[in-house]
Formats: structure tokens, C-alpha cells, sequence
């Protein structure tokens, strides 16, 4: 059905535009911990955890109201890129929701940070900026995916 693939690519432009959002917030909250602004790195990250929350609870939303996509019609190169999109997101959402589940250790917008571990320290920032390389890469190869969708409309 043509209006069934253009409301799917609507969808998809909907979650890119929340991607972005989050890789945006994601890169602000990275620039507020390099400049010592503990409270405000908090935020931002929470904010960005919250748009990537938003995705989750959409996505079964589209599945039940428009189902998945037909794979039988996209290209090889086409089914490559979505598996790297698909690698890139995962990755994203296991290193960003560990170093999220860290960060809880450090207290409210840091206020126990004193007491936290230097390896606790270490393992947040290093998932944290994985997650945050990962969000653009998902968000490159996402944009890659939609094009060709767009292309594919009848
Ligand atoms: C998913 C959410 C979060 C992500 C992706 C994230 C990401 C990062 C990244 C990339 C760094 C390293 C910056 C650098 O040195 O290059 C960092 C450091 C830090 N983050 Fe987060 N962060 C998140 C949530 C939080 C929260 C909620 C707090 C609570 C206050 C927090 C506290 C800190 C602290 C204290 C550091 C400095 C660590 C140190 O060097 O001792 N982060 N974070």
C-alpha cells in the first residue's frame, strides 16, 4: 500500500529526528564535563537518555500500527547498511545505559562523587564517549537507510 510506506517513512524520519536530538544533547553534556560543569553534563545527559527512551517506546508503537519493513525489496547494499545501523544502535544503547547505570554512583548531579571509585570513574567515561561515538555513527548510517527509503517509494 503507497500510503502504508510513506507513513513508514515518516516514522523513520520522526526517529532520526530524535537520534539527532540525542546525539546533540549527548555532545553538549561531553563539552560540560570537559569544562568542569558537572550538574549541567548530568542534565543533558539524562535529556539525551530520555529522547533515546522516547524511541523505545515508539518503535513497538509503529510495529503494531504499521508493522516492519519488506526486506525482500531493498537491495543488498541497502540490507548492509540497516545491519550497521542496527550494530551501531545496540552498541549505543549497552555502553550509554551502563555508563547511565554508573553514573548512579556518583549521586544526584554528582554530589557523591568524592566517594565513588576511580574505576567506576573510568569505566563511566570510557562507555560514555563509546556511546557518544556510537550515536553518530547510528545517526550517519540511519540517514543512509532513510535515503534509500525515500528512493524505494512507489
Ligand atoms: C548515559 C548518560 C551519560 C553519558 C553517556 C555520559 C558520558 C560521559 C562521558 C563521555 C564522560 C567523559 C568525558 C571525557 O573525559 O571525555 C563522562 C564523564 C563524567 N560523567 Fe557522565 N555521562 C552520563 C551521565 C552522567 C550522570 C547522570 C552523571 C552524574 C552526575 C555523570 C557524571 C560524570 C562525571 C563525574 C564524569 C567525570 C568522570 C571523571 O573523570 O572522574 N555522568 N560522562
Amino acid at each position: 500500500m503507497e500510503n502504508e510506506a510513506a507513513w513508514k517513512v515518516a516514522y523513520w524520519a520522526f526517529a532520526w529526528a530524535l537520534l539527532a536530538a540525542a546525539a546533540v544533547s549527548g555532545s553538549l553534556g561531553w563539552r560540560a564535563i570537559r569544562q568542569e560543569k558537572l550538574e549541567r553534563h548530568a542534565r543533558l545527559m539524562n535529556q539525551a537518555v530520555i529522547l533515546i527512551v522516547l524511541f523505545l517506546v515508539s518503535y513497538p508503537i509503529k510495529l503494531a500500527l504499521l508493522g516492519r519493513e519488506d526486506l525482500g525489496t531493498w537491495s543488498e547494499a541497502a540490507r548492509v547498511m540497516l545491519r550497521s545501523h542496527e550494530a551501531a544502535v545496540a552498541v549505543m544503547l549497552i555502553a550509554g545505559g551502563l555508563a547511565r547505570w554508573l553514573a548512579r554512583r556518583f549521586g544526584k548531579a554528582g554530589r557523591n562523587l568524592a566517594d565513588a571509585s576511580m574505576s567506576d570513574r573510568s569505566r563511566h567515561r570510557r562507555l560514555g564517549r563509546a556511546a557518544l561515538v556510537m550515536s553518530f555513527v547510528g545517526l550517519g548510517t540511519a540517514a543512509a537507510v532513510l535515503v534509500g527509503m525515500i528512493l524505494r517509494l512507489p
